[in-house]
């Protein structure tokens, strides 16, 4: 794979597919973990003299112009990281997005709008991809990819377009790489891994490729409840996945087998009801035995005797990836389950990953000083894809 300094950009256009998915609340980014790390690659093109285009996605629009999902706040934010304009251009590859392409000295930057707001970026359809990255060609000179959050997405600025222009890879993904690499070789023992978030089947894949290289897997958050009923628990009316019980009950066999220690919450917070999000009105939760959920309650954070549970089992860890939050993170009620884990890594001398959009926002929504923690991915689907061992559509096209 080769990386910038490959490249020769000086004076050239250079098209850079960042990742810039952030979270917003109206306009407001509420955590631009994801803008920070692209500034890296893009003040090293600025500074060899490249004529920088920056696209990303933003949330998941549906192939038309979309003003919730404009990338205009993620271009003021990134403006003053660089410490320098940003241009935004209203569009991607019409008339908008020429005129400003056209207007870039060397050193200056741009970012395109949104690239979901065309149905060409996330088509199955190969001409219809091709198409639209042809176009995103026309816009430029050099390709580098650096969107690591987005590489595991076949999409036409991922995958399409470095097949149309000569391409490397940026600093992030080639960062992101190198640390990923020590979790899948050569891992230092115990390797401890928590997985949290809301839904079962999206870890099933990276559960069962970690059931032949962990020693410990920790679960929480909302697919902890599809596990507890697998294990014949009554779970109330919290968040549950009935066709994956079969799947899920396959893997505790599995674990068992192999020696994996898998372990689930013993103990959970409940309240009547999903909790108010915008108000932040307390819940009134209670702890309850995870065998013991009343009928009309739900789950909605791991309860304090598993928060001490899980720091023990991640203090004498060597390596430990964490990947989802342990609750409703969001809602002060519910976000000490997610802390707890957050603090064990934090005082952990193990090698810490943070995987994920949720998992990393959380841990600096929080409060967690980023830098007590070994490395904070910026991916999340594509950690864990790659966790898996699946080919990435994203890393395929920059190899060569
Ligand atoms: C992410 O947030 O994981 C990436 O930005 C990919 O977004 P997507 O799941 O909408 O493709």
């Amino acid at each position: 794979m080769k990386t910038i300094d490959d490249l020769q950009v000086a004076g050239k256009r250079v098209f850079v597919r960042a990742d810039l998915n952030v979270p917003l609340d109206g306009e407001t980014i509420t955590d631009d973990g994801r803008i920070r790390a692209a500034v890296p690659t893009l003040a090293k093109l600025v500074q060899a003299g490249a004529k920088v285009i920056v696209a990303s996605h933003l949330g998941r629009p549906k192939g038309e112009p979309d003003p919730r999902f404009s990338l205009a706040p993620v271009a003021r934010r990134l403006g003053e990281l660089l410490g320098k304009e940003v241009a935004f251009a209203a569009d991607t590859v019409g008339d908008g997005a020429r005129r400003v392409v056209d207007g870039l000295a060397d050193g200056d930057v741009a970012l395109l709008e949104n690239l979901r707001f065309n149905a060409g970026e996330t088509s199955k359809d190969d001409a219809e991809r091709g198409a639209f990255a042809d176009r995103l060609a026309a816009l430029a000179d050099l390709y580098v990819g650096d969107g690591f959050g987005a590489v595991h997405r076949k999409h036409a600025s991922v995958y399409d377009l470095p097949a149309r222009l000569p391409h490397a890879a940026g600093d992030l993904i080639a960062a992101e790489l190198t640390v990923l690499k020590q979790l899948t070789e050569n891992v230092k023992r115990p390797y401890a891994v928590v997985l949290g978030g809301a839904k079962v089947s999206d870890k099933l894949g990276v559960i069962g490729h970690l059931l032949e290289k962990a020693d410990r897997i920790l679960i929480g958050g909302g697919m902890a409840y599809t596990f507890l009923k697998a294990q014949g628990h009554e779970i109330g009316t919290s968040l549950l996945q009935e066709d994956q019980i079969p799947a899920v009950q396959e893997y505790l066999a599995r674990a068992k087998e192999r020696g994996v220690e898998f372990v689930l919450p013993v103990d959970v917070l409940v309240a009547p009801g999903f909790p108010d999000l915008k108000t932040k009105a307390p819940a009134n939760p209670r702890a309850v035995s995870a065998a013991e959920i009343p009928a009309d309650q739900q789950g909605l954070d791991i309860g304090p005797e598993t928060r001490k549970l899980y720091a023990s089992k991640l203090t004498d860890a060597a390596t430990v990836f964490w990947n989802g939050p342990m609750g409703v993170f969001e809602h002060p009620d519910f976000a000490e389950g997610t802390k707890a884990v957050a603090q064990a890594l934090v005082e952990s001398p193990a090698f810490t990953v943070v995987g994920g959009g949720d998992s990393a926002a959380a841990v600096r929504i929080l409060g967690f000083d980023e830098k007590a923690f070994g490395h904070i991915s910026t991916g999340g689907g594509a950690s864990l894809e790659y966790l898996e061992g699946k080919t990435l559509p994203g890393l395929a096209a920059l190899e060569d």
